[in-house]
């Protein structure tokens, strides 16, 4: 299938041109935030889908009206892509807004107002892994070669959207400057409840323990996963060629090292001192 590969520059960073135009990418930088706009800012692949589902549902005490009947891209959309302008300008009440853009580029806008900043990070080598089979399957995006070349352009931050390490070290260096709150992936899959309840108390939206329950069940990997409104099933093949693999692929974060100095048993190997129990660790294959 023919990839749709036109790339847009912009503040350094090369992103796909399908989605963004020089004047979408001003739009971005120039936009006016209200002070009740939440925006959620993320690295891909670092869970986004996930927290556009939390606040939908968060916002709405649970109700799932909206995560079953919208898509993700229309109840939350993306700050910086061509399609959002005249969305977020007829949204009258609170907004949800994504974006992947970096901090250099949003801050100044983004000190104007009181809007609340959710800064979602992932350990960059789920992120890496997860990336390189979302390029495969997005046809906007470059064709990622072998999952070693796209590691080292992983690496070196000359992949679409920029340097991962750049993005991260910029939105926190903002802490202090902004309404932001700092989550990790990790935090939320350790605990989704949890994660929930201090997300709704950050945001003045407190939820009753019934409320938590409904949107943890309904944010569980295997329930987004059949939600076509969040899955990306909806995006015509064109653009997301089904065949090559699932948006919602694996949801899973790293094993925990073992214990210092704990003896731990790996199939085939008996038992070895210190040995990482998940051979994820140690190879360079996209697992
Ligand atoms: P994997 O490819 O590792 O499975 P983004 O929305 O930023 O593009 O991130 C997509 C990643 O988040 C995918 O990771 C996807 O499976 C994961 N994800 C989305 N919803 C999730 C959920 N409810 N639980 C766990 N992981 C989820």
């Amino acid at each position: 299938m023919a990839r749709l590969e036109v790339t847009e520059t912009f503040a350094g960073i090369a992103l796909p041109g399908h989605l963004h135009t020089q004047e979408s990418l001003r739009f971005a930088s120039s936009f006016q935030f209200r002070d009740t706009d939440v925006l959620i800012a993320t690295y891909p692949k670092s869970g986004t889908t996930w927290m556009q589902e939390i606040l939908t549902l968060i916002h709405s005490k649970g109700d799932l009206e909206a995560a079953k009947t919208i898509p993700n891209w229309d109840r939350a959309p993306w700050l910086e892509h061509t399609y959002s302008k005249d969305l977020l300008q007829e949204t009258s009440g609170p907004r949800l807004i994504t974006t992947h853009l970096p901090c250099q580029v949003l801050a100044p806008a983004l000190r104007k107002s009181k809007a609340k900043v959710i800064y979602m990070a992932r350990n960059p080598k789920d992120v890496a892994v997860s990336f390189y089979h979302f390029h495969k399957m997005a046809k906007f995006l470059p064709d990622p070669g072998s999952f070693e070349d796209f590691l080292i352009s992983f690496l070196d931050g000359t992949v679409q959207y920029g340097s991962w390490f750049d993005h991260v070290k910029g939105w926190l260096s903002q802490q202090a400057e902004l309404e932001l709150f700092y989550i990790t992936y990790e935090d939320v899959h350790k605990e989704l409840g949890r994660s929930v309840e201090r997300l709704a108390d950050w945001l003045g939206c407190p939820l009753q323990p019934e409320e938590i329950r409904e949107i943890q069940q309904h944010c569980s990997f295997s329930s987004m996963r059949e939600n076509a409104m969040v899955n990306y099933t909806l995006v015509p093949c064109e653009i997301m060629d089904h065949s090559q693999g699932r948006f919602m692929r694996k949801g899973t974060v790293p094993a925990p090292p073992p214990p210092p100095g704990g003896v731990t048993a790996v199939k085939g190997l008996g038992s070895s001192p210190g040995l990482c129990p998940s051979t994820d660790c140690l190879s360079l294959q996209p697992l």
